[in-house]
């Protein structure tokens, strides 16, 4: 077997290979994609790719940092040459070029999260689906203004909405950077808003002294009464501007009996409502996240305050440099990482140690579910070292 980055001329036998495995019809390629740079394949002995899966770098927030994150997606495997270890051999192929690019975190969307738990991911993050009826959006009074984007606009106050949006959520990404050749605005709000061609709607909303606030991308999904508008792309600068985007929002009334959006878990959706009751909450768990980097992972821990030390026992079959006993140092704001001859007091998986970095769990929350058998001590240094954070991994990929 081998693999290896594609060619262009083998981009269509890669899109044969994801059609195949996703039961789609094989979509022409336009002469613009250059998605194929990011395709990397397994190749039978006679030659014939088997399987392959897009490698998508990124940029993302990570404890108060930009950090490099390899996007995973479009694995694909032709039914017959599955269970002969080509995903794992291309996985193998792009967690290594993650880490010689100086990557610190994957992510992915599973179909099956036992199957990339094989590969070191763990759940990423749970979000809420809300269904709120029109009546509960009705506490949110109107202010400020909204405009509905039209093609050609100014993109600017979306993008400046969006950059304090995911300040401080873990696995939110940069959505400028140009390192992903994958310019977001311009495929999400580019040509496809002309007025009346089509029945989706990004509307912007400015506060009173006109400054832009927050957006919704917003979609009408089913018929007559039952008519929902789904919100599947947003961001607000403050709980001012999301008061206001629900203001606005409330304003639909007369087109559909009510809204759905997914909001980000710390957003507690039982709360934002008079009537609770009424509102539908369902929490699902959404993506994968690992880490590829453990010593720049660890960096990011630091924070003002926090001061001592603990040895980190950390096991990563996939990437091995990974693996072993780390000691973090935390000293007021400052970060000390190294690997260690010193006996480690806590064992962890590098699943696990991601879901920790990120704040998917916090350290006490993972006691619910490991006995690590530490001191009083160990475990309420640890308990300030991983606390819950807000994360939101929403880039599709
Ligand atoms: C999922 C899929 C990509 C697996 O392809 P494959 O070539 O069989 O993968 P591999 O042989 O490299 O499997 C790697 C490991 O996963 C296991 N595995 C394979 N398919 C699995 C499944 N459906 N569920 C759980 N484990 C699975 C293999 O046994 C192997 O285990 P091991 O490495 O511990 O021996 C393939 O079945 C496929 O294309 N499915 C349809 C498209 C799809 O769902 N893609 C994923 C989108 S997120």
């Amino acid at each position: 077997m081998q693999v290896r980055p594609i060619t262009q001329a083998e981009h269509e036998r890669a899109q044969h290979v994801k059609s195949t495995a996703f039961l789609r019809v094989s979509q022409d390629i336009s002469p613009e994609d250059t998605s194929w740079r990011q395709i990397r394949a397994a190749f039978d002995d006679d030659g014939t790719m088997m399987s392959c899966v897009h490698d998508m770098p990124f940029v993302s927030q990570l404890n108060g940092r930009m950090v490099g994150m390899c996007g995973i997606g479009g694995v694909a495997s032709l039914p017959e040459y599955r269970r002969r270890g080509s995903i794992r051999a291309i996985m193998q192929h792009i967690l290594d070029d993650a880490y010689a690019r100086g990557d610190v975190l994957s992510t992915l969307y599973p179909f099956s999260f036992a199957y990339y738990r094989k590969f070191g991911y763990e759940v990423a993050q749970a979000i809420n689906a809300v269904t709120i009826p029109m009546s509960q959006m009705a506490h949110y009074a109107p202010f400020g203004t909204a405009r509905a984007f039209a093609a050609g606009d100014d993109l600017a106050p979306f993008q400046a909405v969006y950059a304090q949006f995911i300040k401080g959520r873990n696995l939110a990404c940069d959505r400028d950077d140009a390192q992903t050749g994958r310019p977001l605005w311009h495929s999400w709000l580019g040509s496809k808003f002309v007025p009346g061609k089509i029945r989706e709607y990004a509307y912007l909303w400015r506060d009173t002294d006109g400054t832009p606030g927050a957006y919704a991308l917003v979609c009408p999904q089913g018929q007559g009464d039952d008519t929902a508008f789904e919100v599947y792309d947003y961001a607000f600068v403050s709980p001012r501007a999301f008061r206001g985007l629900m203001g606005f929002l409330r304003l639909l009334d007369g087109q559909a009996s009510s809204i759905r959006i997914r909001l980000p878990e710390d957003m507690a959706p039982h709360t934002l409502f008079p009537q609770p009751y009424d509102i539908t909450v369902s929490g699902q768990p959404r993506g994968m996240v690992r880490l590829v980097h453990v010593e720049k992972a660890l960096h990011t821990l630091a924070a003002p305050g926090l001061t001592g030390e603990v040895v980190l026992g950390v096991q990563d079959d996939m990437l091995p440099q990974n693996s072993g006993a780390w000691l973090l140092s935390l000293e007021d704001g400052h970060a000390y990482v190294q690997k260690t001859d010193k006996a480690s007091v806590f064992n962890l998986n590098i699943g696990l140690l991601s879901q920790l970095v990120c704040g998917t769990l916090s350290f006490e929350q993972a006691t619910y579910l490991h006995d690590f058998s530490l001191d009083e001590e160990q475990t309420a240094f640890l308990t300030r070292v991983f606390p819950k954070r807000k994360q939101l991994l929403i880039e599709r990929f």
